[in-house]
């Protein structure tokens, strides 16, 4: 369906969205498919209505949330090195949420005079909005085209380039998918990419378990209500009947897969109706439904992943501690077919 022309609207402006009906069908598969299993979970992309997009701008601000402040100091570094690097006329950035950090390179971009595009791609539809609005007042004669919309269904809707384009993935929200979807989804990135595009991507670094653990449960509780949100979420999209009160936050380091898990444990046996989808749904006293996983990197461990998605590292920056890492990568080169000699033997 091709979007009614508002004549009012900010011609510097185009926001298409992809989830009418999508998403309420998307949250009932997943409800349905989570929580029948022996080991209940459900997919982190619930958490962001509008209070859960509140909530992890909260966490942002957390002492005990070192990612972001790492993150932008590596950004504050390094935005005039890789707009030179770069020269992308174009940002388009996955899971943009309020794009605080990424000012920091629209500056950048903006300043070498190379920038005439931003493509936010966010499940959350306000912030989409909001944040086209506040971007085309602070950078004039940027064009914003943004799509609302679940990354891991809509890539094939991100416009065509208007020029060197610069995929931005922040805020270690790679880490959130299991390896092998993580590598499925590297590579559908990397169709979005050309010869002479960029991968910026964002990741945490493997670390003291302390450090990880506190950084997710945090000591005012701001972690364990963004949680538990997902409960309040299911309440109101498919008329559930969840007592938030009933569950614990947990958040605990998977020293083996290297990854924080974060899971809603039964504080007593109860079963809860999701009347929507006309499902009961009982958890024992103790039981835990599986939140979000954060997985933490180390320089090996991107790198292969890197690799299976056809993408080389061009750079590698990380903050004066070491706790977080942004990576520039672009399409690996391949070899012309004529010089390749072990074509036949392999
Ligand atoms: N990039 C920001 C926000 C990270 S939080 C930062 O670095 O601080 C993760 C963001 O991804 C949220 O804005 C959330 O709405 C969005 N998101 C999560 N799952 C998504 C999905 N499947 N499709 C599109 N956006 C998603
Ligand atoms: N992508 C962020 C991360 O993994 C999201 C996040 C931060 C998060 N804190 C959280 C998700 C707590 C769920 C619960 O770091």
């Amino acid at each position: 369906m091709e979007p009614i022309a508002d004549p009012t609207a900010d011609p510097s402006i185009r926001i298409d969205s992809h989830l009418d009906g999508v998403r309420e069908r998307s949250l009932a598969d997943d409800v349905l498919d989570g929580l029948t299993r022996p080991f209940k979970e459900l997919p982190p992309k619930h958490f962001y209505d509008a209070r859960g997009a509140e909530l992890f701008d909260r966490i942002c601000e957390l002492p005990e949330y070192y990612p972001t402040r790492a993150e932008r100091a590596i950004l504050t570094a390094s935005a005039v090195e890789l707009a030179e690097l770069t020269g992308a006329a174009e940002l388009v950035e996955l899971g943009s949420g309020t794009a605080a950090k990424t000012r920091v390179l629209l500056d950048a971009l903006h300043e070498a005079g190379t920038l005439r595009r931003y493509v936010p791609v966010d499940v959350t539809e306000s912030m989409v909005r909001e944040c086209a609005q506040m971007l085309t007042e602070e950078y004039p004669g940027l064009q914003v085209h943004g799509v609302i919309g679940d990354f891991e269904r809509h890539l094939d809707q991100v416009p065509a380039a208007v020029g060197p384009r610069l995929v931005a993935f922040l805020g270690g929200t790679i880490g959130n998918f299991p390896p092998g979807s993580r590598r499925r989804f590297l590579r559908t990135i990397a169709g979005l990419l050309g010869p002479g595009d960029h991968l910026l991507m964002g990741t945490d670094l493997v670390k003291d378990p302390d450090v990880l653990e506190a950084a997710y449960d945090d000591s005012q509780g701001v972690t364990a209500e963004f949680n538990r949100n997902v409960l309040r979420v299911l309440n109101r999209e498919l008329d559930a009947n969840f007592d938030p009160d009933d569950f614990d936050h947990v958040a605990r380091f998977d020293s083996e897969h290297e990854w924080i898990e974060m899971r809603l444990r039964a504080r007593r046996e109860h079963t809860t109706h999701v009347r929507a989808l006309d499902l009961p749904v009982r958890f024992a006293a103790g039981e835990e439904l599986r939140t979000e996983i954060s997985a933490k990197f180390t320089p090996e461990r991107l790198r292969g992943d890197l690799s299976a998605a056809g993408l080389q590292l061009v750079s590698w920056l990380t903050d004066p501690d070491e706790l977080f890492a942004l990576t520039l990568s672009r399409l690996t080169d391949t070899p012309a077919p004529a010089t390749d000699t072990s074509g036949a033997s392999s």
